[in-house]
């Protein structure tokens, strides 16, 4: 149950060692702070911040947006990154092409793996799906090997349907 005396989920003085409830709550709390807004740019560029500081260990949290047969660099927090991947090429246009998330726990051990950032050890990709049309993908990365788990994935992809809500056609 959420507790409204409990900070939202980016407030650095949080303490919530669930993940469940973590990914309950910045659900919840994404909602609230998308809600009214119809600008893409402005409510994905809000939904990386509210992911790259409510989830620990991460160096990076951001959007590709499909254009074409291309996904191209939207709004993200971390260090500048590659602009444009084509669909099927690395972890984010493999996520794309399938239309699934994608787990990675080693870079390393992932073949086409492109490295934006040399820090990141893995990797969490989440297609962003409204209806049947792909708007592109959410794109999680870790300096620690083997960072994200079933709830991680689990919660992003609610975390992306709330996101998709937010975007406008
Ligand atoms: N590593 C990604 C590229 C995007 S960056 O991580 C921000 C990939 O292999 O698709």
């Amino acid at each position: 149950m959420h507790d409204p005396r409990r900070p939202a989920p980016w407030i650095p003085d949080r303490r919530q060692p669930d993940q469940a409830v973590l990914y309950d709550d910045l659900a919840r709390e994404l909602d609230a702070l998308l809600a009214g807004e119809p600008d893409r740019i402005a409510n994905a560029a809000n939904a990386a911040a509210a992911l790259y500081h409510a989830l620990p260990e991460l160096n990076w949290a951001g959007f590709y947006f499909l254009q074409g047969d291309e996904l191209v660099l939207g709004p993200f927090q971390g260090r500048p990154a590659c602009v444009r991947i084509g669909l099927g090429k690395g972890v984010c246009g493999t996520a794309a092409a399938q239309r699934r998330s994608v787990v990675v726990p080693d870079v390393e051990a992932f073949p086409g793996h492109i490295a934006c950032d040399t820090a990141s050890r893995s990797e969490l990709v989440v297609p962003l799906l409204q209806g049947d049309v792909l708007l592109g993908v959410l794109d999680l990365d870790s300096p620690r090997t083997g960072r994200f788990d079933e709830t991680d994935r689990a919660g992003c992809e609610v975390l992306a349907q709330v996101i998709v809500r937010h975007l406008g056609r």
